[in-house]
């Protein structure tokens, strides 16, 4: 896909690099072109302590013999400059000033006159009217008694100072020679880096790349798609990794979503099916008999009622997955237990069932849909069991905050197959699809949402022909805070 290099990811990853590198180089170029002037000052300045030492063996030597003026350039060496003072600061004899290549410069632009003490450590100067060449000069003393005789024959004249220069002309031209030279290196340097990082970004992006056409690929409905990840420990892989499982986690999803809509619209179609089944009969005027007007009515009337319920139950399952709050205050679970038990002997007289609770029993949460998980479970060991097997209710409190609540039937029990299934949505055992039996198979699964939105589990202990026993453990609640 063509993308604007600005303002994309590898736009900016490039300029970054080429910034820093841009820095890095500057601040290399600048390091050494400092250090280099420094160095060739350095030995400007070491020839000029040298050449002072020399001239003032040199003048102690002759003791009061006149210095001639014509033959001063011989005290230096070869090139440097030097003009002699008097006590005044003002120069009596001066050589001419030369470049390296011999040539006749511009003199050191001395102040007039030199003050005392001018230069007693080297210092640069620029030559008399212009900027370049700039002079490296040092000012020293050259005795109380020396003199020095004019060009002219004239009478020797007193001196007190002599300053020396050299030039700088030399050390500078090589310093704006390098500065040119790295320019240009760093220059070509840096488009290097240019044309090598884009390279490499475009196939480090590659993966990136990768990723964005599967993703866009899933969204267009192909939901097969995976990433595929070459090495998952690398960041990239790591991140390919976790989309793939998000890929998965939302086909799984959808495909629970489509099975759940389907079942539900199965569960829904038997029903509507007997209600239009008994209207039509209605309409075409063949329930004349007003027995069968009414078994009509009475049928359509358990029919609505059905889908009423499961209605309800499929309604309670969606709030329950939104992950609505619930009721969050103390229920004493054996109260409940009781009056769930009591319902169920009414409904059942020939059963017998028993409730054993071991003191107070509270739990938190919502009392109405924790009297539901009870319901669920007696009217499932009541409808799945033989009439007449008895059933037993057991409440108790468990070590580290929480409370257990346990149905046991000593029914036919389940195979493991049934048993790993059973708190599926819409799952129905054998026993539940014959007459009689029949319900929609959200019994369980309502009872495992209701405990897990309270933060608890459920599990079943069964094997055939040894009954079953559902346990729904609670996170407790502190009798005293009721
Ligand atoms: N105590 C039990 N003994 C044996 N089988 C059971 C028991 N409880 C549940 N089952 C099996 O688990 C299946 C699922 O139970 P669930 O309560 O979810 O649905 P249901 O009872 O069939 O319908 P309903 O939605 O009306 O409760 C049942 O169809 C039944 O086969
Ligand atoms: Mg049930």
């Amino acid at each position: 896909m063509a993308r604007s290099w600005r303002g994309s990811l590898r736009g900016r990853l490039l300029a970054g690099v080429i910034l820093l590198a841009a820095l890095g180089m500057a601040a290399v170029d600048v390091a050494s072109l400092v250090g280099l002037r420094l160095y060739l000052t350095d030995v400007a300045d070491r020839n000029l302590t040298q050449a002072r030492d020399s001239v003032q063996r040199y003048v102690g030597s002759r003791a009061a013999a006149p210095i001639s003026e014509t033959t001063l350039d011989t005290l230096v060496p070869a090139g440097a400059y030097v003009a002699l003072l008097d006590e005044r600061g003002r120069v009596v004899a001066e050589t001419a000033a030369q470049g390296a290549d011999g040539r006749l410069t511009p003199r050191p632009d001395l102040p007039e006159p030199v003050p005392g003490g001018f230069a007693e450590h080297p210092i640069t100067v620029s030559a008399q009217g212009a900027l370049m060449p700039r002079y490296r000069t040092l000012g020293f003393p050259v005795g109380a008694h020396t003199t020095v005789r004019p060009a002219t024959g004239a009478a020797p004249k007193p001196v007190s100072t002599m300053v020396i220069g050299t030039s700088l002309a030399l050390a500078d031209d090589v310093v704006y020679w390098l500065v040119g030279a790295d320019a240009v290196a760093t220059l070509a340097a840096l488009a290097a880096v240019a044309l090598l990082g884009r390279g490499v970004l475009r196939v480090g992006m590659r993966p990136l790349q990768d990723m964005a056409a599967t993703a866009t690929a899933i969204a267009d409905g192909d939901l097969h798609q995976r990433i595929e990840v070459a090495r998952p420990h690398s960041e990239i892989g790591e991140v390919g990794s976790a989309l793939n499982r998000a890929f998965d986690a939302r086909q799984r999803s959808e495909e629970r979503l489509r099975q759940f809509v389907a079942d539900a619209s199965h569960e829904l179609r038997t029903p509507l099916t007997t209600i239009r089944g008994w209207a039509q009969l209605h309409l075409h005027g063949l329930a004349q008999q007003p027995e069968l007007a009414e078994r009509s009515m009475l049928r359509i009337e358990e029919e609505a009622a059905q889908m009423h319920a499961t209605v309800e139950e499929l309604l309670l399952l969606a709030q329950l997955d939104q992950g609505r709050p619930l009721a969050d205050i103390p229920v004493d679970l054996g109260g409940l237990a009781t009056t769930a038990v009591a319902d169920a002997r009414a409904l059942d007289p020939g059963r017998p069932i028993t409730v054993d609770v071991q003191g107070e029993v509270f739990a938190t949460g919502d009392e109405e849909r924790l009297h539901q998980v009870l319901r669920n479970l007696l009217s499932n060991a009541q409808r799945h069991t033989p009439a007449g097997t008895p059933v037993a209710v057991a409440v108790r409190a468990l070590p580290e905050d929480r409370v257990e609540l346990a149905v046991t039937d000593h029914g036919p029990g389940m195979d493991p197959e049934t048993a790993r299934r059973i708190f599926e949505r819409f799952y129905r055992g054998d026993d539940s699809r014959s007459p009689g039996t029949g319900g929609t198979g959200l019994g369980l699964a309502i009872v495992k949402s209701i405990t897990e939105a309270h933060g608890g589990e459920v599990a079943v202990t069964t094997a055939e022909g040894e009954g079953s026993t559902f346990t729904v453990t609670l996170p407790a609640a502190r009798p005293s805070r009721c």
